[in-house]
């Protein structure tokens, strides 16, 4: 089990093997923004990774494209990945607003 945090809320989620973050971020009970509802159109979920980037699964064709469409063709310039695909294999620190308790 790894642990991500989210700044700036200081909110810490534990996410199991093979479970993407916005998922185990859902099923611990908190609302994480979305307008796709985690099918990979939106890139509403994007986190800013501070630390840890190495400890994220490599970046999809989908979510690449999913970046590139929503945020332009800088987007791949930024630490940004997409919480609905991402997982994790050790602790990370990102940047996300809008994390809550749902
Ligand atoms: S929730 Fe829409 S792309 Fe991740």
């Amino acid at each position: 089990m790894t642990k991500v945090t989210i700044e700036p809320s200081g909110i810490e989620v534990e996410v199991p093997e093979g479970e993407t973050l916005m998922q185990a971020a859902r099923d611990l009970g908190y609302y994480w923004p979305t307008a796709c509802n985690m099918e990979c159109r939106c890139a509403t979920c994007f986190i800013l990774v501070i630390e840890g980037a190495d400890n994220l699964s490599p970046m999809g064709r989908s979510e690449r494209e999913a970046l590139l469409n929503q945020r332009g063709r800088n987007a791949l310039d930024e630490p940004v990945r997409l919480a609905c695909q991402v997982q994790v294999n050790g602790d990370v620190r990102c940047r996300k607003i809008g994390v809550r308790v749902d």
